[in-house]
């Protein structure tokens, strides 16, 4: 008899690609850039389930490339803004992510941005890599420490939680956060308070980015926004590069009004090295390695795997995504 076909479109870790492979007739794509586009549409005909990464399209055009054996689509990432799911339920596609696993790793990420960048290390590593250190300097590179200073989330989830933890608990920072609801958990835990996103934006000295990107989180971080913040204020962001409008920030960080900012998502991914963001003494990018642990992309790997298996076993997957519940 033959397996349903699984196509897994980059390399991933080990865990996940050894059980479909009890299971399916699966092929990987081995290759270390992503596959283009028509590669990837011929590839998915006939497969069952596709394991898919944010550089992934997952559209009217994938959906009808892979045909009507298709049962899943399963996202290398708890993010899932690369897949129309509205689209993919029309033809009863079920959907996965990775949620959870990634929260501390993701969490680890932003805490190291905004230490990154509140104490100039891009600008000190150049110096250091150029030539550029010449002696220590009494005014060189002078940042901001971080204890009793306000950090404002936007998008109270998991990982927001997960910083606000370290950030109250590790240096006492003041938590304010944005979002639809009030969450009584974290008062509690981080004594942190909700604001409205303009009143976040003028009294926080650090803003940290953690909501989706969805139509109404596109480019919120535009002009005004960052003309509200305060005055020497640290931006980072860990969540799509999508909710910035990046000529902004390259201004802002220009013309002092922000300190330095920490991205570890641009858009596009990846952003050229001729970009201006690029060339900022206050600005340290990386290239989205938030969930770049073993232990998170382990747990990722198994994670989506068992989100196909399951789908194509007509059982409760182990995360999917209800996008409107
Ligand atoms: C990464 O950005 C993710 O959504 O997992």
């Amino acid at each position: 008899m033959t397996r349903p076909r699984v196509f897994i479109s980059r390399a991933i870790p080990s865990v996940g690609i050894d059980l479909l492979k009890q299971h399916f007739d699966v092929e990987v794509w081995l290759e270390n850039k992503p596959p283009q586009r028509e590669i990837v549409l011929k590839k998915i005909a006939g497969c069952a389930g596709v394991l898919t990464l944010l550089s992934d399209q997952v559209n009217e055009e994938f959906l009808q490339a892979a045909g009507e054996s298709l049962k899943v689509v399963s996202n290398f990432a708890v993010g899932y803004n690369n897949i129309d799911c509205s689209a993919a339920a029309a033809r009863g596609v079920r959907v996965g992510n990775t949620p959870d696993v990634l929260t501390d790793a993701t969490a680890d990420m932003a805490m190291c941005l905004m230490l990154a960048a509140a104490r100039h290390l891009q600008a000190g590593i150049d110096s250091v890599r150029n030539g550029g250190w010449l002696s220590w300097e009494p005014l060189g590179y002078m940042g901001i420490d971080l204890k009793g200073k306000t950090l404002g989330i936007v998008g109270a989830g998991r990982i927001g939680a997960a910083l606000a933890q370290r950030c109250y608990g590790g240096w006492g920072m003041n938590v304010q956060y944005t979002s639809r609801s009030e969450k009584p958990s974290w008062n509690d835990q981080f004594a942190a308070r909700r604001c409205e996103f303009q009143e976040l934006l003028e009294t926080s000295d650090v803003v940290s980015v953690h909501c989706d990107l969805n139509p109404s989180t596109v480019r919120l971080f535009n002009e005004q926004a960052f003309s509200q913040m305060k005055s020497g204020a640290v931006f980072v962001n860990t969540s799509r590069g999508g909710v910035v409008d990046q000529d902004a920030l390259v201004t802002a960080l220009q013309n002092g009004k922000l300190l330095a900012a920490g991205l570890d998502v641009t858009d596009p991914e990846p952003l050229s090295p001729s970009h201006p963001l690029v060339g900022l003494p206050n600005c340290v990018i990386a290239p989205h390695i938030g969930s770049a642990t073993h232990e998170a992309r382990n747990a990722m790997s198994r994670i989506a795997a068992e989100n196909i298996l399951l789908a194509i076993q007509d059982k409760a997957m182990t995360a999917e995504v209800f996008p409107n519940k």
